[in-house]
């Protein structure tokens, strides 16, 4: 297989440990729809999506039952049973694993780096061809659901987040198609870079999609929202020679989570009238849940001791250290 190895002809740990997680999803799916549900505890299982173990908006209210979800358990949480359209459910299932890859592409560059692994960009294509992947099976899911392709075209017209789904469809569909070193070599270094930057607006699209779906709990979105700002935020950072530093790396953490608290305030204030306030104050609330901006700053501080902590063991070459 040559996809797995290096280009000295030796296996890649990194393109397999890639080709794995791309698998995971896949034997997931497989598994739970041969057990004829989804009811098994997802590993990264919590509560269920939806107006949530806590009340809810819906329920509770900000107040008493909390912003419905559950922390992380019910952000990336244990996707709904296989129930009366298991087609949605499915639908909904390769969705969710399609951002996870996504953002976990993205986050090959700035783990590169921030761990010295130079080899780990090994990983990237596989990851990305992966999320291409699942899209494409999300998409043809959908249309078998449908049935209609006349129908599917109208729904994907009228509703804009079919609309902005499929707009982002489209940009990955170009990226896959030229992730080729042979499409590469024809495009040229400058204008492959230009095109394979659509993966920003294609993934910014996609999480958009998911935020306009969810008829009423943004836990996940808001999360997947605000782990992409810190993607993005480091790329930013790393514009400016500041991709290393641990007080930079922690400030971003801080600077990514108030944007995701904000972030999900902003939805609710659109989507539901809700006063942001309450939203925000949600944020200090841990009794039913701990809200994504939590998780994000959670997540940029852990990169930051892990980075600091690696390339203290395995420091950046001097001139690469320079710029941090
Ligand atoms: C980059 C592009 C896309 C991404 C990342 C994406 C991702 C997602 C995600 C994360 C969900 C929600 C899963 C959940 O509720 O847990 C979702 C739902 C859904 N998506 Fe997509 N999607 C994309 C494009 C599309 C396209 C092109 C279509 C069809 C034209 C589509 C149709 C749907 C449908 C029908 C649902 C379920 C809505 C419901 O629950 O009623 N998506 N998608």
């Amino acid at each position: 297989m040559p996809f797995l190895r290096e280009n000295s002809g030796k296996l890649s740990p990194e393109k397999i440990g890639a080709l794995l997680v791309v698998l995971f999803p896949i034997a997931l799916l497989a598994a739970r729809a041969l057990a004829g549900g989804f009811a098994p505890a997802d590993p990264f299982g919590g509560a269920a999506l939806g107006p949530g173990a806590g009340g809810g908006l819906g329920g509770g209210g900000l107040g008493g039952g909390g912003l419905g979800g559950g922390g992380l358990g019910g952000a990336l949480g244990e996707e709904p049973a296989l129930g009366a359209r298991p087609l949605i459910e499915v639908i909904r299932f390769v969705g969710d694993w399609t951002i996870r890859l996504l953002l976990l592409t993205l986050a090959v560059t700035p783990a590169r780096r921030l761990f010295n692994w130079p080899k780990l960009l090994g990983a990237r294509r596989t990851l990305g061809l992966g999320a291409a992947f699942l899209l494409g099976v999300h998409f043809v899911i959908y249309l078998v659901d449908l049935g209609d392709l006349g129908m599917a075209a109208r729904e994907i017209v009228l509703r804009i987040y079919l609309t902005i789904g499929f707009i982002a469809l489209l940009a990955f569909a170009a990226l896959a198609a030229t992730s080729w070193d042979g499409a590469l070599r024809r495009l040229g270094g400058i204008w492959w870079n230009r095109l394979h930057a659509l993966v920003y607006p294609a993934t910014a699209l996609g999480i958009l999609h998911f935020f306009m779906q969810q008829k009423l709990d943004v836990t996940e979105p808001t999360l997947m929202a605000g782990l992409f700002v810190w993607l993005m935020g480091w790329r930013v950072m790393q514009r400016f020679g500041r991709g290393t530093g641990f007080f930079n790396l922690i400030a971003l953490a801080v600077v990514s989570g108030l944007l995701t608290a904000f972030l999900e305030a902003g939805w609710y204030l659109a989507a539901t009238g809700i006063d942001p306030a309450r939203v925000l104050a949600a944020n200090l609330d841990f009794t039913y849940s701990i809200r994504p901006a939590w998780w994000v700053f959670a997540a940029g501080l852990a990169a930051s001791l892990a980075s600091e902590l690696v390339l203290r063991w395995r420091p950046l070459p001097v001139r690469r250290q320079a710029r941090a």
